[in-house]
């Protein structure tokens, strides 16, 4: 375990870290927009509704959709849940009129195409989509769609994660009995995740060769927690405490997971959050 020297280091930093800049978008600060996903019967028909539908359906079954872009075994609702329709997992809603948006990863202002890329490349542990191509007009269509009905520059409640504190620091022996008993049977013992009877996505994996690789957002301690807390185990969010999330999340995010070959040139400007893993 390479991680254990500087773990309670690490892991101290990560708690301090929550107090400090905000790398998640909720906690902005800027008054919220309400959340408003439009009804799935609003969807227009024609080339507009055909695109969004696509868009629709290739973050929800990305494996079938976009695999050539994939490389592991997620799809993008395997954290945006239900199509990006969950407050506090990272939704879509609102997200058409935040971008551009300066972000102190790559110090750049980024296209909302930029952001559904980084997700590519790190979340999906896979390649960028071409700006011009049709599976990146059908997922713009669709967060486009998505944000229909909240004003232009504002935060939507419930955008991001919800941050959560906890009273010390985390421990991942604890983490790792809290797996066992409330997530494994879904993710796996060994945190691979599980497939149905003709190989088709079922339980997304947690770590190893088919999740996301460890410059993605959900590889951060204090992301995995929030992300955790609010809807985890599936169906039943909020059941956890705050402890226990942070537990489980230390557990879980350094646990072998493949590279990024790029993330060194992540926060050029040294402002790298604590709780990167690298
Ligand atoms: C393993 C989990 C995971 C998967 C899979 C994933 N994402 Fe994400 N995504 C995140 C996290 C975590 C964030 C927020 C990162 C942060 O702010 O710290 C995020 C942020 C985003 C955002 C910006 C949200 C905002 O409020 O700024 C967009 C857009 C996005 N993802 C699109 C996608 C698309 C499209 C896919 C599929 C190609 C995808 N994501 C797959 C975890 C994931
Ligand atoms: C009842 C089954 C079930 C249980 C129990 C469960 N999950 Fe999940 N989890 C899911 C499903 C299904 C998804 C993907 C959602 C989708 O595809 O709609 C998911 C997604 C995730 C993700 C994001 C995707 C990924 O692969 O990284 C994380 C992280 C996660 N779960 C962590 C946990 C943790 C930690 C626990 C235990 C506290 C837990 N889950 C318990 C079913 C479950």
């Amino acid at each position: 375990m390479r991680f254990t020297l500087s773990l309670s280091a690490w892991l101290m930093a990560g708690l301090m870290a929550m107090h400090g800049s905000s790398a998640l978008a909720g906690d902005s600060g800027k008054a919220a927009a309400p959340f408003t996903p439009p009804s799935e019967e609003s969807m227009p028909s024609g080339p507009m509704g055909d695109a969004i539908r696509y868009g629709h359906q290739l973050t929800s079954q990305t494996q079938v959709y976009a695999k050539k872009y994939v490389g592991n075994d997620l799809n993008c609702t395997s954290c945006h849940l239900n199509g990006g329709r969950t407050p506090n997992a990272a939704p879509w809603v609102g997200i058409w009129g935040v971008f551009p948006e300066y972000r102190t990863r790559n110090a750049q202002v980024n296209t909302l195409q930029d952001r559904v890329n980084d997700c590519f490349q790190r979340s999906m542990n896979g390649k960028p989509l071409p700006v011009d191509s049709k599976e990146m007009n059908g997922i713009l269509a669709y967060m486009w769609w998505l944000s229909k009905d909240v004003p232009t520059g504002v935060d939507v409640a419930g955008r991001g994660f919800k941050r959560i504190k906890a009273e010390r620091a985390p421990d991942t022996a604890k983490g790792k009995a809290i797996y066992a008993e409330k997530c494994s049977a879904c993710h796996g013992a060994d945190g691979q995740g599980m497939k149905g009877p003709e190989g088709e996505y079922m339980f997304p994996a947690l770590w190893g060769p088919k999740s996301f690789n460890i410059a993605a957002g959900m590889a951060r301690l204090n992301t995995a927690a929030a992300f955790v807390k609010a809807n985890m185990p599936l169906g039943q969010g909020g059941s956890l405490t705050d402890q226990e999330a942070y537990d489980v999340a230390a557990y879980f995010t350094q646990q072998p997971r493949p590279d990024y070959a790029a993330k060194k040139k992540d926060w050029p400007n040294g402002d790298k959050p604590k709780d990167a893993r690298y």
